[in-house]
Formats: structure tokens, C-alpha cells, sequence
């Protein structure tokens, strides 16, 4: 994996391609963020990115656009929901992450008081690292509930958020108007008894509560977010017509308290900045002691009359400011370096460690990516190494203690051979980071092959994770991936954990893959270098795997969107006796072979990204995607600038359409659908022009 903060050669000396590179990387992580709540890179390396964007922009700033990330607030609302406009923006923090920064605001505010009087006191919370929700009422009753999404246009999460206990449906002694705003999460131990019963089912466990609790309040389904024991803690007032005046913000918490909101013990009013920094000391060390997470704290100056004195920039209040805890680091002991083999025999290094509790989870295992970056941090079994973990997923060795380094350690090496029984040779080919164990029945590459076979984006088998693929592997009952076409199910009857129903589920499941098209079959038999989109495109050019067993490399290379690279890589699967070997006791499980048909219209869209956002009457969503790929062109789900039209169909969501215009993409209407498939010409009554706010 490159590192989230790599820099390419030139990106180093040249800060145009940096900030080019900056604004791409931080677009791809808000999306994995916001929009897919699957984030792959903490937020420590997160703001990282973000503040090298705002120092270069500063050092330079003939290089500001309008649409860098910088000048907007982060998270573009989900399409699925209705949008919300917010009455009062939800405005993001600005951050600080060292004292100095904390003081420096706390000097701005300072040099803004009338009379040298002191900004203080403040309030003092957590910050609550879940979701922030707008909840509004009229008349004492809750009438809508709406994500923050970019801070201006929200989701319409109502029904789901009513099925949160801790959210009152009717208030008595409200205002006409009153809108709270808060945190919802989910509690850790609510996390962990979700992510047990997942395991009991054989499935994945979840990530972190953060992503889970997101994931849960965007459920189509409100049974759902029902099940999942979400709660919030209410820390802002928005909106609010009629109703007691009030001076200080610690006012208003006690009003939502009074109220029957669930205002976090936590808060503290403290008098100057000697009060904030002795909060800010005893929240970090306390932070691991609640049932919910938190990465930082939130500062706000309780005077109101003050906070609308000290106003707002575009994007952030000046009269809060979050102080965000460092990512945790510690120290353990580096016992060993292993190595795991993946579903198509790459051999990635990970780190064995001591176990350490470090960023709210126990940590014994970490990556070290390949035998470069081990060599780069010059890790060393029996070193004692820096271990970091933020809030969320990936834990990360930074190097070693060097101090600590035993006399006379010596360097790790590669293995050169697979950890399996087998022994089999690993290899290194020139040009590429990684490692590969080549044995096609290597028992390590199998376990992951199954797995990635499973996947919902290859068969689609659900309920057949990795701990289910591991025990059917250890049972005997199968050992490879055409063996789950022949499983005796029977013998799981005197399996403990496995129930009649989970065991027709996963049946069924087995069974349903068999008609899989044929581009996800290909996906499944993880062939090296052939990813979804070159399964696709080798589906329909060939229309038959047989036709895809018969092509030589110089047929799979001819194919638009197949480099040779991967032309060579399915010819050398396909020429492998073992691999056939699969391939026909496949064709006997009666499983698919055939794709779609060869395309026989005409290309009219060749290379054009159409996104579609919203319905288009006479097609389905699916019909809408297969007659645009159907005309050579892409229907990718978001909006970015290579996009050459947006077709803003019936009940269409914000998030596409707001992008579309802070980008000036034409818009059409879905009446123009058709002329726009037969023509590939935007239409003249395509709108491109940003809308009047
Ligand atoms: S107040 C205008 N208080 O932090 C101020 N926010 O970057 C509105 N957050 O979107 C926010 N704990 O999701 C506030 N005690 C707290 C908070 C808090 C967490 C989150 C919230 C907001 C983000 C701001």
C-alpha cells in the first residue's frame, strides 16, 4: 500500500503537483469517509494532509481554487435520503492539535474583546467522535431529524433517528421552534455485542463504532437502526423560535437537559485558559474510561452575546475551537516478523507484536506492508518498536527505539520460502513491492482464495467470511473453491454454532452463486492483475469463459481497457493444468459461463462518465447503467471533474447535484436521456452555470 501521505518524486520539489496531489488524496479519503463511511487512513494522517494543503496554499497562493478542500466544509450528503436544508448551517471546528495552536486562538480571541476585557469563561466538552445530527421540533414534537452532510444540505434521517430511545418524540415546555444538535453513537459496549453476535454468525466483524454507528443510521431499513442501540449526547442549540432568552451557552445545555436531552456529565464551565488546558489534560487521560469514544475536546465561549460578536469565518466559528488528542503511541516489543500469504499469493510482512493497548484496542499485529518498508524502518525482530494507532482501523509501526536495540540484531530477512507445508519458493520480479508464493495449491493462498471467491463483489456468498472459510477448510469439507458446489451439509448438523437456519442460508447462498454473470466469476477465480473493471470488459468482449480459455495473449491484450501485463497474467492462469482443472469441475457445478452479449449498438458515449442521480422514467436503475455502458460510456457514482454530464432524473439527491454545480458540469433533465444515448451530445437545454444561492 503506498503510504496516504507519499510523495511521488516530483510532488517533492514541486508544489503544484503536491497541492494537485493533495486535493486528489483528500477527495478520495473524504469520499471513503463520508460517502462509503470506510476509512482507510486515521485522522491523524487525514489532517495531516489537509494542514500541508493549507500550508502550501498559504506559501502560495496563486494556487488556491474554488473548489479546493480547503475552503468547503468536508462530506458530501448520501443520495439515498431526501435532502434538508439546514435553517442554520452546521459549521465544522477548526482544529488544534498542540497547545501553542489552542493559545493562538485563544490570543485572537483576545485581540477581538472590546475593552481588553478576558473571552473567558468557557465551556469545556468532549468531543465525540460519531455523528452530527440536527433534530428539530415544532410544537414540542419531533418533526425532522437530518445529517450534517456538507453543513448546508443534510440527509433526511427522520424515521430512523425516532427509533433512537434517548431521542424524545414529544417535548413538554418547548419552544414553538427548537432544534438541538448533537452526537449520535453507538456505546462501545453496544459495539462489542454487535461484533460478537456478527462473529457467532460467521460474519466480519465491524470496523469501529464511529462507522458502524453511521452505517446504522443510514439504513433503508428503520428496524434496523432500531436494532443497533444508538445514542447521542446533545451539545448545541440550532434554530430556535419563542422560548426562554438565554445568555451562555451552559444555560442552553441545562435548558436541553431540563428538557429530557441527554447533555454529556462531562461539561465543565472554567473561568480562563489555565481551567481549559487542566480540562483538555485530565479528558485526555480519562478518555479510555467511558462507554463511548472521543478524539478530543470541544472549547466554546459561554457568553452568547459574545460568540455572536466574534462571528463566523466561511467555514468555522471563531468562538469554539476543537483541541484534537494526539494519536496514541507506544512502545512494545517487536517478537517477530511473519509473513501472510493473500488470495493471490502475495506475501506481505506483519509485524508480531507484544500485545499493547494503544488508540482504545489491543494490538498485536500490524502490517509492515513489504520487505521495502520493513527495510526502510529498519524493524528488527527483538527491537523495541513505536506502535500508533488513532481512533480508528489501521495500527502502524513507526520504527524502532534505536537506544533500546539489543547488541547485535540483525536485519530481518525475506523468507524464501511460503510459511505453508509446502515450502513453495516465494519470488520478488523485478519492478514489483512485492513478494508472491506461486504454488497453486498453497493451503494459505486457498483459505484466501475461497474467501475472495465469496466476496460480495466477486459470487456474492454471504455468510461465508473469513472464519467460515477457515473452519470448512479445517473440517475437511472443502479445499478448494469448486468443492463449495459438493458440501455435506449434513456434517455440519453436529458443528457447534452452526444452526438449521444459518445452514440453509449459506446453502441457498452457494446455490444462488451458480448464475452469477460472468464478469463476477471471473472476479472470483482471482486471476493476478485482473481487477472488477478488467472482468467486465473481458465478460463482454468475449461473451464465454470458454472463449476466454481459447484466447491467446495477443486476443486478451487486443481487448480496449487489458494491458498486457494482465493479458499475460489470465493466459497463464488459464494455461495452468490445476487452474483448468478448477475451471471444469466448475462447469460441471453447473455454474455460469457465459456473459452478456457483445455490444451491437453504436458507441455514441465512448469514454464519457454519465452519472445519473435520481430516476429516469421507463428505465430501473440497472437498465439506466447497462444502456450507458452499453454506448461505450461509464456511469461512475459521483461526481467529479471528469464528468460530462449529470442527467438529474426524478427525486434526485443533493449530494451529486451540489457537486455538479460547485463544478459547473452540465446538467440535463431525464427527458433528454434518450436523446443524449442516441446522439452523445449534450443537449442544448443543458444547464451548466452555478445556481444562484
Ligand atoms: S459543537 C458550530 N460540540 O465535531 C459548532 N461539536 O468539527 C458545532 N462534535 O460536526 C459543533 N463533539 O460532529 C460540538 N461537544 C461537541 C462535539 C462536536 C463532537 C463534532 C460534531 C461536529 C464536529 C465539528
Amino acid at each position: 500500500m503506498v503510504s496516504p501521505v507519499a510523495t511521488s518524486d516530483s510532488a517533492q520539489t514541486d508544489p503544484v503537483a503536491r497541492v494537485a496531489q493533495l486535493r486528489e488524496l483528500i477527495e478520495h479519503h473524504d469520499r471513503l469517509y463520508y460517502e462509503l463511511d470506510e476509512p482507510t487512513i486515521p485522522d491523524a494522517d487525514y489532517d495531516a494532509l489537509l494542514r500541508e494543503l493549507q500550508a502550501l496554499e498559504a506559501a502560495h497562493p496563486e494556487l488556491v481554487t474554488a473548489d479546493t478542500p480547503t475552503a468547503r466544509v468536508a462530506g458530501e450528503p448520501l443520495v439515498t435520503f431526501a435532502p434538508v436544508e439546514h435553517a442554520i448551517a452546521m459549521m465544522s471546528l477548526d482544529k488544534a492539535f498542540e497547545f501553542e495552536e489552542l493559545d493562538a486562538w485563544m490570543g485572537r480571541l483576545a485581540r477581538r474583546m472590546e475593552n481588553d476585557a478576558a473571552p473567558g469563561p468557557f465551556v469545556c466538552e468532549l468531543k465525540f467522535d460519531g455523528l452530527a445530527i440536527s433534530v428539530r421540533y415544532e410544537d414540542g414534537t419531533l418533526v425532522q431529524a437530518a445529517t450534517r452532510g456538507n453543513g448546508r444540505v443534510g440527509e433526511d434521517v427522520t424515521g430512523n433517528v425516532a427509533t433512537i430511545a434517548d431521542v424524545p418524540r414529544e417535548l413538554k415546555g418547548a419552544p414553538p421552534v427548537l432544534e438541538v444538535r448533537g452526537e449520535i453513537y453507538m456505546p462501545i459496549s453496544a459495539f462489542e455485542e454487535l461484533n460478537a453476535a456478527q462473529e457467532a454468525a460467521g460474519q466480519n466483524r465491524y470496523a469501529n463504532p464511529r462507522n458502524t454507528a453511521a452505517g446504522s443510521l443510514r439504513q433503508k431499513d428503520p428496524t434496523v437502526t432500531a436494532s443497533r442501540q444508538l445514542t447521542w449526547w446533545a451539545y448545541q442549540l440550532g434554530q430556535v423560535e419563542g422560548g426562554p432568552a438565554f445568555e451562555r451557552h451552559s444555560e442552553t445545555l441545562e435548558f436541553l437537559a431540563s428538557l429530557g436531552f441527554p447533555v454529556n456529565p462531562e461539561v465543565r464551565t472554567v473561568p480562563d485558559h489555565a481551567g481549559v488546558i487542566e480540562y483538555v489534560n485530565a479528558a485526555e487521560t480519562s478518555r479510555h474510561d467511558h462507554d463511548y469514544e472521543t478524539d478530543g475536546v470541544v472549547v466554546k465561549v459561554d457568553d452568547l452575546a459574545l460568540q455572536s460578536h466574534l462571528g463566523s469565518t466561511t467555514h468555522h466559528p471563531r468562538w469554539a475551537i476543537a483541541f484534537k488528542f494526539p494519536p496514541e503511541e507506544r512502545t512494545t516489543l517487536l517478537r517477530d516478523i511473519s509473513v501472510s500469504i493473500g488470495g493471490k499469493g502475495k506475501a506481505t510482512p506483519f509485524a508480531v507484536l507484544e500485545p499493547v493497548f494503544v488508540g482504545g484496542s489491543t494490538v498485536q499485529m500490524a502490517t509492515l506492508h513489504n520487505e521495502d518498508q520493513v527495510a526502510l524502518k529498519d524493524v528488527r525482530p527483538g527491537d523495541t518498536v513505536i506502535v500508533r494507532k488513532a481512533g480508528d482501523v489501521i495500527p502502524e509501526v513507526l520504527g524502532p527505539v534505536l537506544s533500546e536495540r539489543p547488541e547485535g540484531l540483525e536485519p530481518w530477512v525475506f523468507p524464501e520460502t511460503c510459511p505453508c507445508h509446502f515450502s513453495y519458493p516465494i519470488t520478488r520480479d523485478e519492478g514489483d513491492a512485492a513478494h508472491y508464493c506461486l504454488n497453486p495449491v498453497c493451503p494459505f493462498q486457498l483459505a484466501g482464495w475461497i474467501e475472495h471467491y465469496a466476496a460480495r463483489n466477486a459470487m456474492d456468498i454471504e455468510g461465508f467470511g473469513e472464519r467460515r472459510v477457515r473452519e470448512f477448510l479445517d473440517l475437511g469439507l472443502i479445499a478448494d473453491i469448486a468443492d463449495l458446489y459438493s458440501i455435506d451439509f449434513d456434517r455440519l448438523a453436529e458443528v457447534e454454532g452452526y444452526g438449521e437456519v444459518s445452514v440453509r442460508n449459506l446453502a441457498a447462498a452457494i446455490d444462488a452463486s451458480r448464475s452469477m454473470p460472468l464478469a463476477n466469476l471471473l472476479v472470483g477465480l482471482n486471476i493476478r492483475h485482473l481487477g472488477d473493471a478488467g472482468s467486465e470488459v473481458l465478460a463482454s468482449a468475449f461473451g464465454h469463459l470458454d472463449r476466454i480459455l481459447d484466447a491467446t495473449v495477443e486476443d486478451l491484450a487486443a481487448v480496449d481497457g487489458i494491458g498486457p501485463t494482465t493479458a499475460e497474467a489470465v493466459h497463464a492462469f488459464f494455461a495452468n493444468g490445476e487452474n483448468r482443472a478448477i475451471v471444469e469441475r466448475l462447469r460441471e457445478a453447473g455454474v455460469n459461463f457465459e456473459g452478456p452479449e457483445a455490444p451491437d449498438v453504436p458507441q455514441t458515449l465512448a469514454g464519457m462518465a454519465v452519472v445519473v442521480t435520481g430516476g429516469v422514467p421507463g428505465y430501473s436503475r440497472d437498465d439506466v447503467t447497462a444502456a450507458i455502458k452499453a454506448r461505450g460510456g461509464t456511469s461512475p457514482g459521483s461526481v467529479s471533474k471528469k464528468t460530462a454530464v449529470v442527467v438529474v432524473g426524478e427525486n434526485a439527491g443533493a449530494s451529486k447535484l451540489t457537486k455538479a454545480v460547485d463544478l459547473a458540469i452540465p446538467r440535463i433533465g431525464p427527458q433528454d436521456f434518450d436523446a443524449l444515448l442516441e446522439t452523445g451530445e449534450i443537449p442544448d437545454s443543458a444547464v451548466t452555470g452555478p445556481v444562484e444561492d
